[in-house]
């Protein structure tokens, strides 16, 4: 149970490039990273337009001397001061990652980038190498995994509550592009231009967040070749897909299916993971987060909730309040927040810190599924094999 104490001798002071008004996803960063006391915003960089972004940053009561024009002088006048920032928080769009990221482990800072980590594995793992060098951390935000239930979906895994993995079926399929909202959506445009989105739409936009949701609760299961069919509804984001069907076969046999789409007429709430095991399946859906579906063969239909006494005990350590208490997406964040914190002291400390968290290998694996999810599409929807 989380009660808000610290955990941390003091706050670390993060800036952040992106996140600005009108942004989609900077205010849930600052306030789950703010949560427990874990992050102190301190300085930033908030906009493209930089008299915006520091008209903002007033708004967030960060200093007028800490409102900087862009990243790189953010970096520059920060490393000056003894009180100057530890960790970035990226939330640009997707183009901009790769140089932020690898600018701020040259400066030494700990990161947390949006995803799609990088456009290419090679810049990927440029940034695997530099965080190594470096000894800085590289945190991805793949949101929806802090929540309880997903770790009790690992545990049940990891103990054969299900028996053998067979089958695992994702779906992170919205509706709310089903036409060309771009036109005079900011947020949109430029994930459907190939400059500034990368190789993908879908597929990294919503697709890897199914993709990591299942290295979490089945981490054994390895993909060794995939097929990959991407169409263009709204046929001007060509050759940047809106929706996609992916087959994946695993190491041990298994097969998994995930569709990603933003043209799902009618969808709210897209995101949903099945994994079926010889004996019995889990099913977790996005739009009831606090529960988990257990299904055994010939046994009626169970659903678990968080909090419950008759959870693993790490599916409990998160809790922020009594079982009927009611937890969303800021609480899943902010239980992210909490282990990035974590991981950036340990590593200055050089202590081991041994809880999962999305991190720079989760940003390049989901990066080499985008690539070769792309490779297979754009070869006419064929196997490959998964390099
Ligand atoms: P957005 O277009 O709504 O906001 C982008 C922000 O970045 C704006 O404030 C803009 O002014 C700022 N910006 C652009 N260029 C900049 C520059 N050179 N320097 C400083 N700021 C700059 O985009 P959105 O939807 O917030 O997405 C941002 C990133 O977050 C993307 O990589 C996206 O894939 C990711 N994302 C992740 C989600 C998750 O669940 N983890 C959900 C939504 C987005």
């Amino acid at each position: 149970m989380i009660y808000g104490e610290k955990t941390l001798d003091r706050p670390i002071r993060i800036g952040m490039v992106g996140g600005g008004r009108g942004g989609q996803i900077g205010y849930i960063h600052r306030i789950a990273s703010a949560r427990d006391f874990n992050f102190q915003l301190v300085a930033g960089a908030f906009d493209v337009n930089p008299e915006r972004g520091k008209d903002f940053g007033l708004n967030l009561h960060v200093k007028e001397d800490r409102l900087y024009k862009d990243y790189k002088e953010m970096f520059e006048k920060e490393k000056t001061r003894e009180d100057g920032i530890e960790a970035v928080i990226i939330a640009t769009p997707n183009f901009l990652h790769y140089e932020i990221a690898k600018a701020a482990l040259e400066n030494n800072l700990h990161v947390v980038c949006e995803k799609p980590m990088t456009f290419t594995v090679a810049e990927a793992e440029d940034l695997k190498q530099l965080s190594e060098k470096h000894k800085k951390i590289v945190c991805t935000t793949f949101g929806y995994s802090g929540y309880q239930m997903i770790e009790q979906a690992r545990q049940m895994v990891k103990n054969g509550d299900l028996g053998p993995i067979r089958i695992i079926n994702m779906v992170y399929a919205h509706g709310y592009h089903n036409v060309a909202v771009e036109k005079h959506n900011a947020s949109t445009k430029w994930r459907v231009d190939p400059k500034m989105a990368g190789p993908s739409y879908v597929l990294g936009d919503v697709g890897i967040h199914a993709i990591y949701l299942s290295r979490i609760i089945c981490p054994d299961l390895k993909i060794k070749k995939l097929m990959c069919s991407r169409q263009s509804f709204v046929k001007s984001r060509a050759p940047l897909e809106d929706n996609a069907m992916t087959i994946q076969e695993y190491n041990n046999g298994a097969i998994g299916y995930l569709w990603s789409s933003c043209v799902n007429s009618g969808s709210m709430y897209g995101l949903k993971i099945r994994v079926v095991g010889e004996k019995a399946s889990l099913e977790w859906n996005e739009e009831h987060p606090y529960a988990l579906s257990y299904e055994v063969q010939g046994q009626p239909k169970q659903t678990m909730i968080k909090g419950a006494d008759y959870l693993y005990p790490s599916a409990k350590e998160d809790d922020r309040g009594a079982t009927d208490v009611v937890e969303g997406l800021f609480e899943s964040w902010s239980n992210l927040y909490a282990r990035f914190a974590q991981a950036m002291y340990a590593i200055d400390h050089g202590k081991e810190y041994n809880k999962w968290y999305p991190d720079v290998n989760d940003g390049l694996e989901a990066v080499r599924w985008i690539e070769n999810c792309v490779k297979s599409a754009d070869n006419g929807a064929t196997w490959v094999d998964y390099k």
